[in-house]
């Protein structure tokens, strides 16, 4: 029988020594930047993007361990997004993973050069990747930087600045929850097929299972931010209502938000029944999405 939680602590405990061991140390010059680079980076965090790569590694039939250090690097640049998404001049968060946010311990300037760091970082990882036939060597960057560009996570980011305050409108919060969050899992599922070796037919498959896990995992969070509490959390609820986000709970409400993320599980799971490799663990985390309570 195939236990998720021991699945995801195994696959969590893998990535954060990758990281631990491939981040430079606190103590490099200039100090504060590598320990808020750390300090974000290691507050209690799913690792939910690298495990996505790795797991799309396996569902392919290649080995998992391929897409450990592609997964790391989508996880630094996750990181990026966060300690800017919690910046002042955008959600304005003083809780982040069970601690206060990058900017309230060191500063809005050391927070936004640790951002820039992680994002640049990333890259530099990704550089010495092997992508393995039929794919380009640079093909693990270009998914990247495709997908959290101006076209893609930043255009989401931006719109959904640009909403808050604004009337209800289901178009435009599919666009935002499409491209602030799922353009990224998508990335990292898509990076892990690269990495283990996949075709273009099982990238495209494992693309479709991406965008709805990817929006489902976002309704989950407007979910959690409206009903949860900030010790399941690490950061504080009820902060969408009050800057008038426009979520999806707050255009459909709660109940059909649930539905909604049921409905995208239901079907991204079907994606996945053409891929070659294990698929178990894939179809387990799709559940985890819309049912998860932090
Ligand atoms: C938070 O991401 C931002 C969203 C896209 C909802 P996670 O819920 O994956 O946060 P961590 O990485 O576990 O802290
Ligand atoms: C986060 O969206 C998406 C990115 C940072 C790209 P939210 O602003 O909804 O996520 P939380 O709730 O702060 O984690
Ligand atoms: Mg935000
Ligand atoms: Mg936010």
């Amino acid at each position: 029988m195939f236990d998720l939680p021991s699945y995801l602590s195994v696959r969590r405990m893998q990535v954060d020594d990758y990281l631990d061991r491939h981040l430079p140390a606190a103590s490099t010059r200039p100090a504060v930047l590598h320990e808020a680079m750390r300090y974000s980076i290691f507050g209690e965090a799913k690792r939910i993007r690298p495990i996505l790569c790795m797991a799309a590694a396996e569902a392919v039939g290649g080995a998992a361990t391929s897409a450990l250090r592609p997964g790391a690097a989508v996880e630094l640049l996750h990181t990026y997004t966060l300690v800017h998404d919690d910046l002042p001049a955008m959600d304005d968060d003083l809780l982040r993973r069970g601690r206060p946010t990058c900017h309230v311990k060191f500063g809005e300037a050391n927070a936004i050069l640790a951002g820039d760091a992680l994002l640049t970082m990333a890259f530099e990882w990704l550089a010495d990747c092997i992508a393995p036939m039929p794919h380009a060597p640079t093909a693990l960057i270009a998914e990247l930087a495709r997908a959290t560009g101006s076209s893609g996570v930043i255009a989401g980011q931006v719109e959904d600045l640009a909403a808050e305050g604004r009337a209800s409108d289901a178009e435009l919060v599919d666009y935002i929850h499409f491209h602030k969050t799922a353009d990224l899992l998508r990335a990292a599922l898509r990076m892990g097929a690269i990495a283990g070796g996949g075709t273009s037919a099982h990238i495209e498959a494992l693309s479709e299972y991406g965008n709805r896990i990817g929006v489902a995992f976002q309704i989950a969070d407007d979910l959690l931010n409206a009903t949860s509490h900030r010790d399941a959390l690490g950061k504080n609820t009820g902060t969408d209502a009050k800057r008038g986000k426009l979520t999806y709970v707050a255009v459909h409400g709660i109940d059909e938000s649930r539905r909604r993320a049921q409905t995208l599980v239901a079907e991204a799971k079907e994606n996945l029944q053409t891929l070659p490799g294990n698929i178990t663990p894939l179809a387990a985390i799709a559940d985890f999405v819309a049912a998860r309570k932090f």
